[in-house]
């Protein structure tokens, strides 16, 4: 079994020789109202839902407590009033049941999301992680080895959404809501910049500075302007956002001379990213691979899989082991 709880989502997940029995994610909608994650309050909301979640993720499975052969749980990035209540509860479970603890890496989880399916990808491949905290391109050389070589160096690609759709007046979290509003607009209507940032990394903060210039004067000039272009100004957004990811894997992919190219992370949820990435894989003779919807955002069926590859690996954690906020991990930049 497999915990997840780093941020807002509540989640359990069974698995089984590598294959994935179960995967039940208990969101948090107490965050709405406050325009962002309050982190005690979804410390609570874990606290609710981690039983419920763990039970249910068993009942689907058709797997008893006693059956556990292991227990995994996110053990960084995140928020540590989150990550104790999942982290506690693991090792609660591989005291009691007396199975070994696995310490797993958010970020690891979310690029080896793509093994889950049975359409896996062949070793090395680029995977382009997008989501609330993060944007990076790693290689992956195998399950427990990888190598970071691009990332970003303000905002994370989920953030430009984020606070592009907070600028357009639409709640938290804005970038489904973008995706939404996007599929009637046109996406060339707005021309948004595209920053020009040396080798593989990232920068979204110009961006969002440009949109927040652009909409002042559209205002300025015409009230309701917002209201009216709704569909337009959001996949310009989206447009430009994507656009900026690709070019970054489109240039992983040339210099190093990889051609499996996964992407993983929330972002990799957004519509427009995943038929722009089969497109272009097309164009340029990639394999592409893209996590099934349920395994891009924050899930504990990621957390299972990295723990599969840990267990047979026998990387177990202590009982003291403690969580941490910060990303470093087990790659290092170049
Ligand atoms: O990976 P994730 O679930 O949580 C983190 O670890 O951050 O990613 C959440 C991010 C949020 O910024 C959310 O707005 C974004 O993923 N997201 C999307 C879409 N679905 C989720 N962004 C654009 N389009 C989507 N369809
Ligand atoms: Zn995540």
């Amino acid at each position: 079994m497999a915990i997840e709880s780093s941020c807002d989502e509540t989640s359990a997940s069974i698995c089984r020789d590598g294959n994935i029995l179960s995967n039940i994610t208990a969101t948090q909608k107490v965050h709405e109202a406050y325009g962002g994650v309050v982190p005690e309050l979804a410390s609570r909301a874990h606290i609710q839902h981690i039983v419920p979640t763990v039970d249910q993720a068993l009942m689907t499975a058709g797997c008893l407590l006693e059956e556990l052969n292991a227990v995994g749980f996110t053990q960084a990035p995140g928020l540590i009033g989150s990550l104790l209540v999942g982290s506690q509860f693991a090792k609660s479970l591989s005291l009691s049941l007396e199975i070994p603890l696995i310490a797993v890496h958010h970020m690891q989880a979310h690029v080896l999301a793509n093994l889950i399916s049975p359409e896996k990808p062949a070793f090395p491949f680029l995977c382009l992680t997008v989501s609330g905290g993060h944007t990076q391109i790693v290689i992956c050389h195998s399950p427990l080895k990888m190598e970071l070589v691009g990332e970003t160096l303000d905002d994370a690609a989920g953030e430009a959404f984020d606070k592009s759709a907070k600028l357009l007046g639409l709640p938290y979290p804005g970038g489904p809501l973008i995706d939404q509003y996007a599929q009637s607009g046109n996406p060339r209507r707005f021309p948004f910049p595209e920053p020009q940032i040396p080798g593989l990394d990232f920068s979204f903060s110009g961006l969002k500075t440009a949109i927040l210039y652009f909409l002042q004067e559209q205002k300025a000039n015409e009230p309701g302007f917002i209201e009216k272009n709704l569909p337009d100004i959001c996949a310009s957004i989206q447009f430009r956002i994507v656009s900026i990811l690709l070019n970054k894997l489109k240039k992983a992919a040339t210099q190093t001379g990889i051609r499996d190219i996964c992407i993983a992370g929330g972002v990799s949820a957004n519509s427009w990213l995943r038929k722009s990435l089969k497109e272009l894989g097309e164009k340029l003779g990639w394999k592409t691979y893209i996590p099934k919807f349920e395994y891009c955002t924050d899930n504990a069926a990621m957390i299972a899989i990295t723990a599969y590859f840990k267990y047979l690996e026998k990387d177990f954690a202590t009982l003291n082991v403690s969580v941490s906020a910060r990303t470093e991990w087990c790659i290092e930049k170049k």
